[in-house]
């Protein structure tokens, strides 16, 4: 396997995994790639590794350009398995000079791979002569774990950003002008959604920080999907409006249903939020992922969730969302639940204080159903679906 040119001296000698499915939770359902990068010269560099089984695609494409052996430097930018998975056994078999990582990332490093060789600590400001030109470090602490680093390579003007500024998508073009812009900006937001949204906050000051720092980079080359080339400020201007959340008059009414009641009250919802103009998107845990809700929740303004009462308690496809959702910590959003039961609907009212735990703005209390709505009572979720609607349209005018 062959590395791939991106600039002068720096060559792509990552991996792409075509059939990646699940990451933690995560549906990447266009695959995803472990991007690594070569820094040709006087001191051979490696900017990351992959995850552990890509080792030998990594070890391909390197050997194509350089022999490993001449490594001079690897730079660990973060301690998550897709990118050090592949550390030790580079380090084993490359026998670098030197390893760097971040602060925390020299502590994570040594409690994942208990290793026999040293990691030399590097915080912002850092650099380290890399022969033909110097590499300078970016601390990005908790984008998205504490160990988080970007590195800058200076006189070739290339910014590795980790995870940073990355999508899950496997494509065997590797530049962002060569990639359908429809599906990028899907995965690029799928992406942002499930992965960097709890971190939003640390997202808008580390762009300030990076704008204070002068830093316009010529390519972007993250960890994932493809590098940026034509247009490198374009994601970064992305994760601006990404981070800001800035609520539109969207609502996503998300449930599930055990013989059609919540089904039928969902629908009666969505149906008066429609009538209220709002843009509504309808999402039954039986057919959609998790990861599906979050990436439409990230421009909504509100949230619906219904359940059946099964077993004194939610059903499992809906705890199941709500504890995703909760950890990714989607802020700017009203809501209300809703659902039906046979004997006890307290379980329902633990839908309102899951979204009250959540940060929702709760606009109602619960919608509860005995058993099968009739006219009277799909009427009353219709209600809540216009009142929704309208608190809505207040917030976003
Ligand atoms: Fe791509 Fe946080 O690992």
């Amino acid at each position: 396997m062959k590395a791939l040119q991106i600039s002068p001296n720096v060559y792509w000698v990552g991996a792409i995994d075509w059939n990646l499915r699940d990451f933690h939770g995560y549906a990447t359902t266009r695959g995803t790639t472990y991007n690594a990068y070569l820094i040709l010269g006087k001191k051979p560099t490696l900017i990351d590794t992959v995850k552990k089984a890509f080792y030998p695609e990594m070890l391909s494409r390197i050997k194509s350009v350089i022999d490993p052996k001449h490594i001079e430097i690897i730079i660990s930018n973060h301690a998550e398995m897709d990118h050090s998975g592949a550390l030790a056994q580079a380090v084993a078999d490359f026998e670098p000079s030197a390893v760097y990582a971040s602060t925390m990332g020299v502590k994570n490093l040594l409690a994942q791979l208990h290793p026999s060789f040293e990691i030399k600590a590097v915080k912002t400001g850092d650099k380290i002569d890399v022969g033909d030109d110097t590499l300078s470090f970016v601390e990005a602490r908790m984008l998205h774990w504490p160990d988080s680093m970007l590195a800058y390579l200076e006189k070739e003007d290339v910014l590795f950003t980790n995870d940073v500024f990355g999508m899950h998508l496997a494509t065997s073009h590797l530049f962002d002008d060569e990639n359908d812009e429809q599906i990028w900006m899907q995965e690029a937001r799928k992406y942002y959604a499930n992965i960097i949204l709890p971190y939003s906050d640390i997202v808008t000051r580390f762009l300030g920080q990076v704008q204070q720092m002068g830093l316009a980079p010529k390519i972007i080359a993250p960890d994932h999907g493809f590098i940026w080339r034509k247009d490198p400020s374009k994601i970064v201007r992305l994760y601006g409006d990404f981070a800001a959340q800035k609520p539109t008059n969207k609502a996503v009414v998300v449930y599930d249903t055990m013989w059609g009641s919540t089904e039928k009250m969902a629908q009666a919802i969505a149906d008066g939020l429609r009538q209220g103009g709002t843009k509504v998107q309808l999402m039954s845990m039986h057919a959609c992922h998790r990861s599906d809700v979050i990436t439409e929740l990230l421009d909504a303004g509100a949230i619906l969730v219904g359940t059946p009462v099964l077993n004194s308690n939610m059903y499992p496809a809906m705890a199941d969302v709500l504890c995703y959702l909760k950890g990714l910590k989607k802020k700017n959003l009203i809501g209300a639940a809703f659902g039906s039961y046979g004997w006890n609907g307290a379980p329902i009212d633990g839908l309102t204080k899951m979204l009250e735990e959540m940060g929702v703005e709760v606009v109602s209390p619960a919608v509860k159903c005995c058993f099968v709505p009739d006219e009277k009572m799909l009427a009353q979720c219709e209600e809540l679906g216009k009142l929704v609607s309208q608190k809505l349209a207040e917030k976003v005018k």
